[in-house]
């Protein structure tokens, strides 16, 4: 277990606690139009995901039900294995309903895109994907995401539910990690 001080791994701050919660409302306020008397499953990717979903659902002015759902494409490494596996399913049947995933962020797109085919499969009446972080140069741009928090460039964050081989997570912020901490 890491017994250092996780903020001096951090280089820098990319988003503060108050940017993020401003853009979580702003999220909040845009699903409550769309999903107005429909209520959707919002679909949330451990762990990743957690804090944002969480946040997230509570600005959503309507009624929604909540799932959750774990695949790994990472494991303890800084770079995607290339290969996304399913860990936990849905407990819900999607059928006909309208799902909206919640994802921290995009990077080569591969978990996505896994996500979007796995569901499309069970027939829901729409899929939407909302992402918190969108690394835009690092994926196609047909495997994007329908709303967005903030894109970002091709570094290494953690913070607000983003981990390094499980580490930072609960970090209130998200920064870029020092390249020393995951070489
Ligand atoms: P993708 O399948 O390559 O798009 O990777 C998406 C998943 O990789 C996310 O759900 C994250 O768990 C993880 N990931 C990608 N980039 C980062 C990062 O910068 N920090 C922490 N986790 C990341
Ligand atoms: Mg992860």
């Amino acid at each position: 277990m890491r017994i250092t001080n996780e903020q001096n791994d951090i280089e820098s701050v990319l988003f503060s606690e108050k940017k993020i919660s401003a853009r979580v409302e702003e999220l909040g306020a845009e699903l409550t139009k769309l999903y107005k008397d429909k209520a959707p499953i919002m679909v949330c990717i451990l762990k990743g995901a957690s804090f944002f979903y969480t946040d997230l659902c509570r600005q959503i002015k309507c009624p929604i039900h909540m799932d959750f759902i774990s695949v790994s494409s990472y494991g303890a490494d800084s770079q995607s294995s290339g290969v996304v596996r399913l860990i936990k399913d849905l407990d819900n049947n999607i059928t006909d309903r309208d799902v909206v995933i919640v994802e921290d962020i995009i990077d080569s797109g591969l978990t996505i895109r896994y996500l979007k085919e796995l569901f499309q499969s069970r027939k829901p009446r729409s899929i939407r994907t909302v992402c918190l972080l969108d690394k835009v140069e690092c994926h196609p741009a047909d495997i994007g995401t329908d709303l967005k928090g903030f894109d970002i460039g091709n570094q290494f964050v953690v913070g607000y539910g983003l981990d390094y081989a499980d580490n930072y997570r609960n970090l209130p912020y998200i920064g870029v990690l020092k390249p020393e901490c995951y070489m």
